[in-house]
């Protein structure tokens, strides 16, 4: 799709060229490191095309894209200390590079370096964006509070399930589109759409990102495969596994997620054909279908022209077909 690497081009000249060369290094190196590692970029393409799609001028968007891209990452940093990860985009995390507390502090940095993007907006369109950023800031720290619960509390229900991946994952896609359309001026009424059409659009993402982390390939994920199960996730397929599979099958797998004896690999294997077994697998790709279906139908509420339409629905398709 022609369209996603002229945006993603000029997303990352961008970014090359607002890096921080400040002192100490030892702050600034690490998060010029995560910058550097890549990832698809998915959600400032999406502030790009936001903006573009509601008539803003070029390159208007491009501080708030900056923003949005550097504030996922901040998420990550931090992310990847409370999961225990060892890899990401193919590369080492940075608290393993470095240690925790570098983690923990050149992640706070970068959440201050994502809000001063913001900065270059002085009039009115200063306050909503950081309006609005501000309010997906307090949910994903809301959202990923609900997915540590989970790791210990007993039994997670679906829904507790889809509330804790709107707030962790789905709400950030969402403002990255919503402050597309504030930079352009657009009416309330299609900032909410493409929210919405964001929200559903996210919570597809982290249901696959879920289906990703069980039966990735290794050697396209990046991150680190199984890294979900030996970190007692309760994610989609472990929450369905527990509802579809017979009273001792279900027992046999809410042991494995306590079992501290068996090593990383068994557990692995062992976890995964449960979730095979009880078709968890399928469901969850069901799930996927329902919410990009919901997304392309909160576009269609959009006031935007058949041509952007179908940008947004390309969109969709393609990050469904993601292997990373
Ligand atoms: C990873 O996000 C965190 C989740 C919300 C699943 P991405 O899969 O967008 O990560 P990158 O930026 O492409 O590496
Ligand atoms: C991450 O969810 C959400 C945020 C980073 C806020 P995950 O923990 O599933 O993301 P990955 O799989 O590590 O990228
Ligand atoms: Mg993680
Ligand atoms: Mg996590
Ligand atoms: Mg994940």
């Amino acid at each position: 799709m022609d369209f996603l690497s002229h945006y993603s081009e000029k997303f990352n000249s961008a970014l090359a060229t607002s890096q921080v060369q400040r002192q100490p290094v030892e702050l600034y190196q690490p998060i010029n490191y995560i910058l550097d590692l890549g990832g698809k970029r998915l959600r400032p393409l999406l502030t790009l095309m936001a903006a573009d799609a509601f008539g803003a001028q070029a390159n208007e968007a491009m501080k708030a894209a900056l923003a949005v891209e550097i504030f996922h990452n901040f998420t990550l940093i931090h992310d990847d200390i409370m999961d225990d990860a060892p890899i990401r985009r193919g590369l080492a995390t940075v608290h393993e590079k470095w240690d925790i507390n570098t983690g923990i502090l050149s992640g706070d940095a970068m959440m201050i370096l994502a809000y001063r993007q913001l900065e270059q907006y002085e009039d009115d369109r200063y306050f909503q964006l950081m309006k609005v950023l501000n309010q997906v800031a307090l949910e994903v720290c809301e959202g990923q509070q609900l997915d540590v619960n989970f790791e210990t509390q007993m039994s997670v229900s679906e829904s507790e399930y889809m509330t804790m991946i709107r707030q962790k994952t789905a709400v950030l896609v969402a403002a990255a589109l919503q402050m597309g359309a504030i930079v352009a001026r657009a009416s309330d009424s299609d900032q909410n759409s493409i929210y919405s059409y964001g929200v559903e659009l996210g919570m597809a993402f982290q249901l696959q990102d879920d289906y990703l982390d069980a039966f990735g390939d290794p050697k396209t994920f990046g991150k680190q495969v199984g890294g979900d199960i030996i970190e007692n996730k309760k994610t989609f397929l472990y929450l369905k596994a527990i509802e579809l599979l017979d009273a001792e099958a279900s027992k046999s797998l809410q042991k494995l997620f306590n079992e501290v004896q068996v090593s990383t690999e068994i557990k692995v294997e062992q976890v995964k054909s449960f979730f095979l077994q009880s078709k968890a697998d399928e469901v969850l790709k069901l799930r996927i279908d329902e919410h990009t279906q919901n997304a392309l139908n909160a576009l269609e509420s959009t006031s935007l022209t058949a041509a952007s339409k179908e940008q947004f629905r390309q969109f969709a398709v393609w990050l469904m077909t993601r292997v990373s």
